[in-house]
C-alpha cells in the first residue's frame, strides 16, 4: 500500500487514517447488514474481513510504523476489526435463525394429506410361524412334504389305524365330500382332518430312512369362534429309521421348543392314546412366560398357562407298527416317531392373540404388526 517511509506518520498513511478505518468498518457493517442470506454474508465476510480485505491490509501496515505510532494505530484497527467480527457474528446468527425458521415452514410435512403410496403388504403370521418351524427341521436334514387337502378316507383314517368302526373316526368332525348318486353318495373322500395322512404318503413315496416335516391346512366341522376355526393349520413331523426310540422323540421336541422359545425350554410327555402311535403321548412345553414360576404362587399368576406352568402343544408317539406295515415298511427293521400340533394355537400363546377369528378375517391391521418377517 505504501512505500517504505523513514519518517512514518500514521496520519499520513492513507489506510490508517482514523476516518479511513471508520469508513472500512462502516462499509463492512453495511455489507453485513445488506447480506440477504448466508451465502451473501459469506461473500461480504471475505470482502470486508478476509485476508485481503482493506482492514486486513491496513493491519499489515501497522508493522511498518515507528513504535510510538504503532499502539495508536493498532488500537484503532483492532477496535474496528472487533466491531466487524461482532457484527458478522450477530448477522450470521440472525440469518441462521431466519433460515431455520424458513426450512421448518418449507419442509413441513402435512401428515394429514392422503397417502398415495401402496402400502407394503404383510405376510400372514401363520405362514411365517409355520415356515419358521419348517426351517428348524430343514436345518436338521428333514424334508418338507405336502399332501392334498382333499383326501381319501383311506389316507386320512384307515392307513393310520383308524378303521371304519374306530371311535376316533367319529371324533374327527369330518367334512365329507359328496359323491355321485351312483356311488350311493359315498365318495370315500374327505377334507383332511389332520396332517397325519402326509405321514402315510411320505412313507409310501420314500424309502426309509424318512425324515419329513409336513405343514398344511386341515378342516373340521367346528363353528368359528374365539378358540375354534373350521379351517386351521397343523405341522406334522415323521422320522422313520433304524433304532429310533422315544428318547429321539423327546430330544427332537426339546430342540424345537428351544429353537422357537429360547434356551432352557423343555417339554414333558403325558400318556395318551392315538391309533397311529404306540405308545402315544400328549406333549406339553414349559410356559415360556412364567417358566413354571406361577405354579403354587398366587402372588404371581400367569395368564398364558393359567398358572399351570405347562402349555399343551399337541400329540406325539412312536409310529404304530401297523402304520408302518400299511405303508410297506418292515416294522422289525424300522421304528419311527411322529408328532403333530396346531399352528393357530401356538400363534395364540406365542403372541398373545386372544381371538382366533382375528387370524382368519384377513384384516391387515392384525397382520401388519407382525411385520414383513420372511
Ligand atoms: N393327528 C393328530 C390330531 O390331529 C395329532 C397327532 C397326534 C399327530 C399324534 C401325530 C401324532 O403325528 O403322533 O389330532
Amino acid at each position: 500500500m505504501s512505500a517504505p517511509n523513514k519518517s512514518y506518520d500514521p496520519v499520513e498513511v492513507e489506510a490508517l487514517k482514523p476516518e479511513e478505518i471508520e469508513r472500512m468498518r462502516d462499509e463492512a457493517l453495511a455489507a453485513f447488514a445488506a447480506a440477504a442470506d448466508l451465502d451473501q454474508l459469506r461473500e461480504a465476510k471475505v470482502a470486508h474481513s478476509g485476508d485481503r480485505s482493506p482492514l486486513a491490509l491496513a493491519n499489515r501496515e501497522i508493522g511498518a510504523l515507528p513504535p510510538h505510532a504503532k499502539a495508536d494505530a493498532g488500537k484503532r484497527v483492532g477496535q474496528a476489526r472487533g466491531a466487524v467480527n461482532k457484527a458478522f457474528a450477530a448477522r450470521r446468527a440472525e440469518l441462521e435463525a431466519e433460515r431455520d425458521a424458513r426450512v421448518l415452514v418449507e419442509e413441513a410435512v402435512d401428515v394429514t394429506l392422503p397417502y398415495d403410496r401402496t402400502p407394503a403388504g404383510a405376510r400372514h403370521p401363520l405362514t411365517t410361524l409355520s415356515e419358521r418351524i419348517e426351517d428348524i427341521f430343514v436345518a436338521m436334514g428333514y424334508a418338507v412334504a405336502e399332501g392334498p387337502e382333499v383326501e381319501t378316507e383311506w389316507f386320512n383314517f384307515d392307513a393310520l389305524n383308524i378303521g371304519p368302526d374306530h371311535p376316533a373316526r367319529g371324533e374327527h368332525d369330518t367334512f365329507f365330500v359328496q359323491g355321485d348318486e351312483a356311488d350311493g353318495a359315498d365318495s370315500g373322500i374327505v377334507l383332511r382332518t389332520h396332517t397325519s395322512p402326509v405321514q402315510i404318503r411320505s412313507l409310501i413315496d420314500r424309502e426309509p430312512p424318512v425324515y419329513v416335516i409336513c405343514p398344511g391346512r386341515v378342516y373340521r366341522t367346528d363353528e368359528l369362534d374365539a378358540t375354534h376355526t373350521p379351517v386351521f393349520h397343523q405341522v406334522e413331523l415323521l422320522a422313520v429309521d433304524e433304532g429310533l426310540t422315544m428318547a429321539d422323540l423327546k430330544g427332537t421336541l426339546d430342540h424345537m421348543v428351544q429353537a422357537l422359545f429360547g434356551e432352557g425350554m423343555k417339554t414333558r410327555l403325558r400318556p395318551n392314546f392315538f391309533p397311529f402311535t404306540e405308545p402315544s403321548a400328549e406333549m406339553d412345553m414349559v410356559c415360556y412366560v412364567c417358566r413354571g414360576e406361577s405354579v403354587g404362587n398366587p402372588d404371581k399368576p400367569c395368564r398364558t398357562c393359567s398358572s399351570e406352568g405347562w402349555i399343551e402343544l399337541g400329540g406325539c408317539g412312536m409310529v404304530n407298527p401297523k402304520v408302518l406295515t400299511a405303508c410297506g415298511v418292515d416294522p422289525t427293521k424300522y421304528s419311527g416317531f411322529a408328532f403333530g400340533f396346531g399352528i393357530e394355537r401356538m400363534l395364540m400363546f406365542r403372541h398373545n392373540v386372544e381371538d382366533m377369528r382375528d387370524m382368519v378375517e384377513g384384516d391387515v391391521r392384525f397382520t401388519r404388526p407382525f411385520g414383513m418377517e420372511i
